[in-house]
């Protein structure tokens, strides 16, 4: 099935809260109704993406504004290059982290009000996901998949992103949080129902529109 607009999904947490597990496991999920979608993720894999790891992983470094300064500029890119074409052609775009990562992330080191006001034009995705795992438990994840810890991946601080994490989703609507701390399976569908329910809304409102175009026409000739 093609949309006329895709749907722009994205997921969040933790490092090591499952993300790209439930992105791959959503992507299957659409494959088998039929609905035509696309995963991508941030930092992505283009040129500024590429800088973005250099300093994650310790191979250079930058100040906490300038890091936060390549993540929104290399999101600019993904969504002028990837994300907003794709759209525009009817796939529905899966994308592993986008602007809550830098919120709730970023505000580690830098004020959040600066991170919103850098990400103020940013689209907005349709649904959000917050996957809610313990730290212990992303850390554990983390642990039993690779030996390399990553800048943000000490206890305290994903404590703290945590908290940022969960106060987004006071704040965001369209930012749902999951509790991640189940089976792959388990958490997968929650978000599948998360996402027909939105579907069904869609649909629902269309049928509403159409209804008001039709009745407007009536009242219009007679
Ligand atoms: N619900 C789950 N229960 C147990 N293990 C899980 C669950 N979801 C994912 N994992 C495992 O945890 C590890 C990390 O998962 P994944 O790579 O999906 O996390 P991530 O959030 O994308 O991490 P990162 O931030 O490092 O990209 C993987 O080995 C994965 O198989
Ligand atoms: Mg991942």
């Amino acid at each position: 099935m093609v949309r006329k607009r895709g749907l722009f999904i994205v997921v969040e947490g933790l490092d090591g809260s499952g993300s790209t597990t439930q992105c791959r496991m959503l992507k299957n999920f659409l494959d088998i109704k039929g609905i035509k979608s696309i995963v991508t993720k941030e930092p992505t894999n283009n040129l500024i993406g590429g800088l973005i790891r250099g300093v994650l992983t310790g191979d250079w470094q930058i100040n906490p504004e300038g890091l936060q300064l390549l993540f929104s500029a290399d999101r600019a890119h993904h969504l002028e290059k990837e994300i907003v074409p794709a759209l525009g052609r009817g796939v529905t775009v899966i994308c592993d982290r986008y602007m809550f990562s830098t919120l709730a992330f970023g505000a580690v080191d830098c004020g959040m009000e600066w991170l919103k006001v850098l990400n103020q034009k940013f689209l907005q995705p349709d649904i959000a996901f917050f996957l809610e795992v313990k730290p212990e438990e992303c850390i554990r994840r983390i642990s039993a998949g690779r030996d390399k810890f990553e800048l943000f991946e000490n206890k305290e601080k994903l404590q703290k992103v945590l908290t940022n994490y969960k106060r987004l989703t006071e704040e965001y609507p369209n930012l749902h949080p999951i509790n991640g701390n189940r089976s792959k399976d388990e958490i997968l569908r929650d978000i599948v129902k998360k996402v027909e329910l939105y579907l069904d809304n869609e649909k629902l409102t269309e049928q509403e529109e159409k209804k008001a175009v039709i009745e407007d026409s009536f009242s219009f000739h007679h």
